[in-house]
């Protein structure tokens, strides 16, 4: 009798366990799912893009770059190195060219952002835009809308005195196929207008 009610508790105790083991399980793929792929935490973010004002729902967590490639379909701001390396991903602020793969989305909240797509005025090219061409300042062309935006700030910024000013402040622009000739000719074009 004894030794029955030590085997219907051992079962008993081995049954308990059995049950808990699916939700310990479960519990243990949430919280891995959890540290892998952590819980959105979404905010609305009102922007305003090239003169246009877009009202979107994103993760905190979302990059401008990633908003305006990917929710606003702005695809000229290119993402190069993700990672604050390269510039091609450059756009500006309020007028100040800043690396948007390094910006959050919600940081440029309520400001107005410029990118390559909004230089041109209907048909007509912006200066630096043309004189891109004219001076042969693109190749593949992959770098170009991040170095044609950098290069209209370096204008604007004055920073334009010497060709070693010139190099100085594009420097955070890579071109890998070595258009910088063409880059900092095309900068002094657009200065001397
Ligand atoms: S994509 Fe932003 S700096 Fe390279
Ligand atoms: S033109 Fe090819 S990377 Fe610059």
């Amino acid at each position: 009798m004894k030794s029955s009610r030590r085997s219907f508790l051992k079962i008993s105790g081995a049954l308990a366990a059995l049950a808990a083991l699916p939700s310990s399980v479960k519990a243990f793929y949430k919280d891995v799912k959890n540290f892998i792929i952590p819980p959105k935490h979404t905010t609305p973010i009102s922007i305003t893009v090239n003169k246009k004002t877009y009202k979107v729902t994103a993760d905190t967590r979302t990059t401008l770059l990633d908003l305006l490639r990917e929710q606003l379909h702005l695809t000229g701001a290119k993402k190069g190195c993700d990672h604050g390396q390269c510039g091609a991903c450059t756009v500006h602020i309020k007028g100040k060219h800043v690396l948007s793969c390094l910006t959050l989305a919600a940081q440029a909240a309520g400001k107005e952002v410029t990118t390559i797509e909004g230089l041109a005025e209907g048909d007509k090219l912006h200066p630096m835009q043309k004189a891109f061409i004219e001076c042969d300042g693109f190749q593949c062309g992959y770098c170009t809308p991040g170095q044609i935006m950098s290069a209209v700030a370096c204008v604007n910024e004055g920073h334009t005195k010497s060709v070693a000013a010139i190099k100085e402040f594009m420097s955070g622009n890579l071109c890998r196929c070595g258009a910088y000739n063409g880059i900092v000719e095309s900068i002094q074009k657009v200065a001397a207008l």
